[in-house]
């Protein structure tokens, strides 16, 4: 590819290149706030169609025909899955999509080496190095999406996995790589390369297994830092600037939100690299153990009744909030406490729902003002002072156990300390348990009764039986 940009001319395909990657690192910039998000998805768009009208219009680049039949359909999936996905499904199809980046990097760099080796073409050795990282780490990344997006989906049960000498084995299937990629470096034998990646792929599937459900966005975030590192390395192998610009932009601001994802949940970096999230001693016999504790649950009228009396109100949503579409009859019941004389502030954990800013999203979609809006950081010192703590659809960032119980996979991760408030209400169906499939105490502590029902529905109800009241 090196020669053919090269004859269509290196200043323009390095000037479209530097344009292009501006046009993203802007989009980047703009995704950063929900004011700018649209302008920045738009630059990031305008920055993908100049890369493709360059590629395009390299000399190499032949059948159009083909190519454009490809475009078509790969567009109208796109938009098909675009318009009909459901904002509470978007992690597993962020993790699809980063099983792809995967398996295209694995793919490229086996082709380009098969390829080479068929026309007997000299490689250097910096061009091998490229190609061999861009194999594992795309097999890596394959295996580990894969795995990630069948625990969100529900496919794959979201409980840690563990078994003796995990992370022993990890090891020694890392080392093994290390290896036999010196081997494959000083032989050039293709069968070890296939081995490298067969091997690779253990290790991606043996890194997330043992992630419990509550760990799973920074499982999901590492990925993305992984694909862009991989599609980078598919970049050096092809000679593409471009690609290894934007892989690199995709690797560094994944690592940077994984980051950010770890400071949020309390855990290390190094730890979900090495598969070892909430590894400490899980206790997975506690984790099935039924609940014997009495469960106190409540009228929707005694719910009203609470609420319109408190002087002040915590209203905490969770991912149930969202799967019951429930932000409008939030907003009815925010309204009419708040016309009664009721403080009503919303507390928003960093991982509440199923992808950052979920519940800022629904929020904001229902007109509920921002300043009544707080994270975790900011409000958990309100709850001790509070009346009610009202949780919507929210379980397992609400669940004590992250602060009392060593032996669960949550150990460690910031709650909201809703169990502090006066009274806690809870909405929720059933006595189900949250994404990770552990029980929570505090629907068994003393100040804490559940109202069961969907939670668009019971706030609905809830509202009336104010109303009716007044
Ligand atoms: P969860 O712990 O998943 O709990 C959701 C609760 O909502 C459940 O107790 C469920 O109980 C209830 N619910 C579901 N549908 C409902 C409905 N229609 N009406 C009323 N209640 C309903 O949610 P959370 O507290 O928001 O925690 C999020 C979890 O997802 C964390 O473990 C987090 O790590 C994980 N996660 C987060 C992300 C990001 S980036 N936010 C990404 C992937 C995973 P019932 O079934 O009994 O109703």
């Amino acid at each position: 590819m090196g020669n053919t940009v090269a004859q269509l001319n290196p200043d323009l395909v390095g000037m479209a290149y530097l344009i292009a990657t501006l046009f993203f690192i802007y989009g980047l910039k703009g995704l950063s706030s929900p004011k700018t998000a649209l302008l920045g998805n738009a630059s990031a768009m305008t920055g993908m169609g100049l890369a493709f009208a360059i590629t395009l219009a390299f000399p190499s680049v032949g059948n159009y025909g083909l190519i454009f039949a490809a475009i078509a359909s790969g567009a109208v999936i796109g938009i098909v899955i675009a318009r009909k996905i459901k904002m509470t499904a978007m992690p597993q199809l962020v993790a699809c999509l980063h099983s792809f980046v995967g398996i295209t990097a694995l793919l490229v760099a086996l082709g380009t080496f098969l390829l080479d080796q068929l026309n007997n073409t000299v490689v250097p050795l910096i061009t091998m190095i490229e190609l061999t990282i861009g194999s594992f780490v795309g097999a890596i990344t394959f295996a580990g999406s894969i795995i990630a997006f069948g625990k969100l989906q529900g496919i794959l049960s979201s409980k840690p996995l563990i078994f003796k000498h995990q992370h022993f084995l990890n090891l020694v299937l890392t080392v093994a790589i290390i290896v036999l990629g010196i081997e494959f470096l000083m032989h050039h034998n293709a069968t070890t390369l296939v081995i490298i990646d067969v091997i690779a792929l253990i290790l991606g599937f043996l890194l997330v297994v043992p992630i419990g459900g509550a760990d799973m966005p920074v499982v999901i975030s590492m990925h993305n830092s992984y694909s862009g590192w991989a599609a980078a390395a598919t970049g050096f192998v092809l000679n593409n600037q471009l690609l290894i610009t934007t892989g690199a932009l995709v690797g560094s601001s994944g690592a940077i939100l994984s980051y950010i994802m770890c400071h949020a949940m309390n855990r290390e970096l190094y730890k979900v690299m090495s598969g070892g999230v909430g590894l400490h001693a899980v206790d997975l016999e506690a984790m099935e153990r039924e609940s014997t504790q009495a469960i106190k649950a409540a009228a929707v009228e005694d719910v009203a009744f609470l609420l319109e009396n408190a002087s002040s109100v915590i209203i905490v949503p969770g991912y149930g909030m969202a799967v019951a579409q429930a932000h409008h009859a939030i907003k009815e019941l925010y309204d009419v406490l708040t016309e009664k004389g009721v403080s009503v502030k919303f507390a928003i954990h960093p991982v509440a729902g199923r992808m950052p800013g979920h519940m800022n999203v629904l929020l904001a979609e229902s007109d509920i003002p921002y300043d009544v809006v707080f994270t975790m950081d900011e409000i958990n010192k309100d709850f001790a002072a509070v009346d009610v703590a009202f949780v919507i659809g929210a379980n397992d960032v609400v669940n004590p156990a992250a602060k009392n119980v060593q032996s669960s996979p949550i150990y460690g991760m910031p709650i909201l300390e809703v169990y502090k408030a006066k009274q806690v209400l809870v909405s929720k169906r059933s006595m189900k348990p949250g994404y990770s499939g552990i029980d929570n105490a505090l629907f068994e502590a003393v100040n804490c009764s559940l109202v069961f029902g969907d939670a668009k529905h019971t706030c609905e109800m809830i509202v009336k039986a104010i109303r009716g009241a007044a």
